[in-house]
């Protein structure tokens, strides 16, 4: 696999960054995930846009120009021979030579790091015919989930704790309400109408979901943006999740209770069409 570091394609093997990285000392960076169908990039100027505000509120500027971001992006996928897949991009707040809490003068070098990864058959995933299963655990990150950090320890922790109980992903619940997934955006549908929470720092701001709620609202579905509780989803028609790495996924079980038929419903199915038609 070719990789992008720092201005570099290199042979992901010959790929380096300092030890000092505040990415790796200090988890002082942001990411972005672009999903890529037949070769091509998915709303990646959703993505490009996410960055740049994520950099904005730590104090970072954009490394580099959106159109310059792409082309990085369009000559991985070429090198790569990317057909279905993701771009994983990071930036971090470079590497001052030290460890120190502060952070370092503006004029050090950021990090900029990219990879693909090759995922063939993504689209037409069979666990989306089927559906997840997710557990709800507590929610106990910090308070700007909208940036999109590469803070991932205790998401990835929930991955865990749902595989140990034998399911897919988590479900992350505050003050009785679920938040999101680990890594994804959830939603349930009840007579019809799709429920999400609504957009605040207590959720990353997705850009499946503000696509799929632009379709959902031409498809004249109707969409109710606010918190519900595990035992709403539990009673409801549907749920699924949407994430650039997973588009739309039913969810079909939730803490054990089966969500409506225990398939993926009507709604779901029809929005992850909608979604990948648009996108191809
Ligand atoms: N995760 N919420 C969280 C906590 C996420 O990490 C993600 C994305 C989303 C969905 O955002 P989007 O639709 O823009 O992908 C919601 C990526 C895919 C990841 O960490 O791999």
């Amino acid at each position: 696999r070719i990789v992008y570091v720092n201005g570099d394609y290199v042979p992901e093997d010959e790929a380096k960054v300092s030890i000092f990285d505040r990415g790796f000392l200090m988890a002082d960076g942001v990411y972005e995930v672009t999903s890529v169908l037949g070769g091509k990039l998915i709303d990646f100027d959703g993505h490009a846009k996410r960055l740049e505000r994520s950099l904005t509120e730590l104090d970072m500027a954009m490394p580099m120009s959106a159109d310059d971001l792409l082309a990085i992006h369009r000559e991985l996928v070429a090198k790569n021979g990317i057909d279905e897949g993701m771009i994983y991009l990071q930036v971090t707040r470079g590497a001052p030579g030290d460890r120190d809490f502060a952070f370092p003068p503006e004029d050090t070098p950021l990090t900029v790091v990219l990879f693909t990864h090759n995922k063939p058959g993504l689209a037409d995933s069979p666990v989306a015919k089927q559906g997840i299963k997710v557990i709800s655990i507590e929610d106990i990150r910090w308070g700007r989930r909208d940036i999109k950090t590469v803070q991932l320890l205790y998401p990835s922790m929930g991955k865990m704790m749902a595989k140990k109980a034998g399911v897919d992903d988590a479900w992350m619940v505050e003050d009785g309400a679920v938040t999101e997934g680990t890594s994804n955006n959830a939603y349930i549908v009840k007579n019809g109408t799709i429920i999400t929470r609504q957009l605040s720092t207590d959720i990353l701001h997705g850009i499946t979901r503000a696509a799929v709620l632009r379709f959902a609202a031409e498809a004249q579905m109707k969409v109710e943006e606010r918190p519900f509780t595990i035992e709403e989803a539990q009673n409801a028609d549907e749920a699924f999740i949407t994430s650039a790495s997973t588009f739309v996924m039913p969810v079909v079980e939730v803490d054990g209770a089966t969500v409506g038929t225990g398939r993926p419903g009507p709604v779901a199915a029809r929005l992850r069409e909608i979604y990948l038609e648009e996108s191809r």
